[in-house]
C-alpha cells in the first residue's frame, strides 16, 4: 500500500488537501499558514517546585532518546555526549530527560543503558554531570543564556523489557499478559515483580532523583510509558496485591515515588512522560506484513491495558487518563509528557514511521492518521485537563510540516510544547532554526527510515544511520540497510 509520505507534497495546500482528508471527524481542518512572530517563540510560564514561577524560553522540547551507547557501568560514551551536546545545540528550551536512565542494573533496556551503578566504585554523580554540563555548555555558547532552559532525567525500569545482559530479554513484568506472552514467547515462570521488589524499585527511583537534584538537574521524569514498568503497572487491571488491580492500586508506585521524591528534594521540579492511551498489541500479518490486532475478539473485554476501551482495545478510552492526569496536578507535577502506547508492540503508533523497524509490520493505514491519532489525544486531554501543561510527542513523520502545524496547535492553545524525537538526531537545530524563521534544511529532515530503532533491536548503538555523517559511515549503516529492505517486505 502506498502512503504518500510528506516530503512528496511539494506545497502547502497540496499536503493540507491530503491531511484534512485523512481526518474522518474534521477536527484538524485549519489554517496551516505560517505567520511572522510565530507562537514557537513565546516563553512558557510553569509552576516550579516553591510554588513560584519558570520560564522555558519557547515551545520546542526535545524528547528522551537513548542512544544505547553507555558504558557498562552506565557512564556515558563519547557518542552519548555527542547526542546531549546536540540536544543543548537545538535552541529547544526544555529538555525532557535526556534519555532513559535505569534507576538499577536489572531494569536496563540493554546491557548501555545509562544507569545507577550500586558498586561503590562508580562515580554516579559524575557521569551525571558530566551529561548535564555538556549539554547546558552546548546551550550556552550557542544560544546565549540558559536562565530560561529546564533540563531533566529521566527515571526508568524497563519491567517487562528489561535486557540487562544482552539480546535476550529477562523481563520483570507487573502481570501475567496472554497476548503479550504469546508475541515475545514467554511462560508462566516468567518472573511477576512482587510488591517488596517493586517498592524497592521505587527507593531506587527516589535515589537516582535526589543524584539528579545534586547535580543540579531540574527536574525528573517518574516515566510512565512505552511499556516499561510504571506504565505497565498503570494497566494491571489482573494484579492482585497493593499494586494492582482497581485505579487507586494501580497508580500507587507512582504516587509513592513522586511523594517520597518531594520530600526528600523539595526543590526538585517532577515531570510524567506518560502513554495516556494504548492499543491492542499489534502482530505482522502473514501474506502482506501488514499490521493487524492479531486474536483482539478471543481477548476481549481486554484486560491489561492504560487508557483503552476494553470492548474494542483499538480505540482509547480517556476516563483513567483523565483520572491519572487530575493525580498528577494534585502531586505538583509540573507538565506531563503525552506520548501513546509502545515502540515494541505498536510501533507504528508510538513512533509513526514511513519504514517499520526489523522487529515491526508495514503500518496498517497513513502514519499521519497516527500523528493525528497524537495531536486529537492532546487536544482531547487538554479540555479534559486544564491547568497541566502538556508537550506532544509523534511530530517528527510530519518532515517539513512540522512547524506549520506546531505554529497552528500551540498558537490554539492545544498543546504547550510540541516535543520531537527522532528529528533531533538528523536535525538538531531545527527548533533554532524555526525561531530564527531559517528556511529548514531539508537534507537534514528525518524521514522516518527507523534505522534508529532497529539497530539497537539488533545490538548495535543507536543514531541515525541515513543522515547523520557520524553514524553514515560506519559499517553497521551497510547492515541496516539490508535489514530495512527485508523488514519493509510484504
Ligand atoms: C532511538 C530512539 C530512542 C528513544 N529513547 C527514548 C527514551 O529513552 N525515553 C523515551 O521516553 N522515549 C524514547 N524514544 C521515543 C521518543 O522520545 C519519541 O516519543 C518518539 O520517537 C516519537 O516522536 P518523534 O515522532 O518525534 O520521533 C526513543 C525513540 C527512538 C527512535
Amino acid at each position: 500500500m502506498d502512503h504518500p509520505p510528506p516530503g512528496r507534497f511539494r506545497t502547502i495546500e497540496d499536503f493540507r488537501a491530503h491531511w484534512c482528508g485523512l481526518d474522518e471527524e474534521r477536527e484538524l481542518d485549519c489554517d496551516l499558514e505560517i505567520r511572522a512572530g510565530g507562537p514557537m517563540a513565546d516563553p512558557l510560564v510553569v509552576t516550579g517546585a516553591d510554588g513560584g514561577e519558570r520560564t522555558i524560553g519557547n515551545r520546542f522540547t526535545v524528547h528522551p532518546m537513548e542512544g544505547w551507547d553507555g558504558t557498562p557501568e552506565g557512564g556515558p560514551t563519547d557518542d552519548t555526549l555527542r547526542r546531549w551536546r546536540r540536544f543543548g545545540e537545538s535552541g529547544a528550551k526544555l529538555i525532557w530527560g535526556g534519555e532513559a536512565y535505569a534507576v538499577q542494573p536489572d531494569g536496563r533496556a540493554n546491557p548501555n543503558q545509562l544507569h545507577l551503578n550500586p558498586d561503590p566504585s562508580v562515580d554516579n554523580a559524575a557521569n551525571l554531570d558530566r551529561l548535564l554540563s555538556t549539554l547546558r555548555a552546548a546551550h550556552l555558547e550557542h544560544h546565549g543564556s540558559t536562565d530560561d532552559l529546564l533540563v531533566g532525567l529521566q527515571l526508568t525500569h524497563s519491567g517487562r523489557f528489561s535486557r540487562p545482559d544482552g539480546p535476550s530479554m529477562i523481563p520483570r513484568i507487573a502481570e501475567l499478559n496472554p497476548v503479550l506472552s504469546m508475541k515475545y514467547g514467554l511462560d508462566a515462570s516468567v518472573h511477576v515483580l512482587t510488591d517488596g521488589e517493586l517498592r524497592e524499585i521505587s527507593d531506587r527511583m527516589v535515589e537516582a532523583a535526589c543524584l539528579a537534584a545534586d547535580v543540579g538537574f531540574d527536574f525528573v521524569d517518574v516515566k510512565c510509558c512505552h511499556g516499561y514498568l510504571l506504565h505497565e503497572l498503570l494497566g494491571a487491571h489482573t494484579r492482585s496485591g497493593d499494586h494492582g488491580g482497581c485505579f487507586e492500586n494501580r497508580t500507587r508506585l507512582f504516587r509513592d515515588t513522586v511523594k517520597a521524591i518531594r520530600s526528600e528534594r523539595p526543590g526538585l521540579m517532577i515531570g510524567c512522560r506518560v502513554s495516556i492511551t494504548d492499543t491492542y498489541p499489534m502482530f505482522r500479518r502473514e501474506g502482506d506484513a501488514i499490521g493487524h490486532p492479531k486474536d483482539v475478539a478471543e481477548n476481549t473485554p481486554w484486560r491489561h491495558g492504560f487508557g483503552v476501551n476494553a470492548m474494542d482495545p483499538t480505540l482509547s478510552d480517556f476516563t483513567e487518563s483523565q483520572a491519572f492526569l487530575e493525580l498528577c496536578r494534585d502531586l505538583g507535577i509540573f507538565m506531563a509528557n503525552l506520548t501513546i502506547g509502545s515502540p515494541y508492540y505498536c510501533p507504528h503508533l508510538q513512533r509513526p514511521a514511513a519504514y517499520p523497524p526489523s522487529d515491526g509490520y508495514l503500518p496498517p493505514r497513513d502514519p499521519l492518521c497516527e500523528v493525528q491519532r497524537h495531536l486529537k489525544t492532546v487536544r482531547t486531554i487538554k479540555a479534559l485537563v486544564p491547568g497541566l501543561p502538556l508537550v506532544g510527542s509523534g511530530w517528527s513523520y510530519l518532515q517539513q510540516w512540522i512547524p506549520f502545524i506546531a505554529q497552528h496547535e500551540i498558537r490554539s492553545g492545544m498543546v504547550d510544547s510540541v516535543g520531537l524525537g527522532r528529528s533531533m538526531l538528523s536535525y538538531p537545530t531545527m527548533p533554532a532554526d524555526v525561531i530564527a524563521g531559517r528556511e529548514l534544511q531539508r537534507k537534514f529532515l528525518c524521514r522516518t527510515f527507523s534505522d534508529c530503532t532497529t539497530a539497537p533491536r539488533n545490538g548495535m548503538i543507536s543514531g541515525c544511520y541515513p543522515l547523520d555523517e557520524h553514524y553514515k559511515k560506519l559499517p553497521q549503516a551497510v547492515e541496516l540497510k539490508v535489514l530495512r529492505k527485508e523488514a519493509s517486505r510484504a
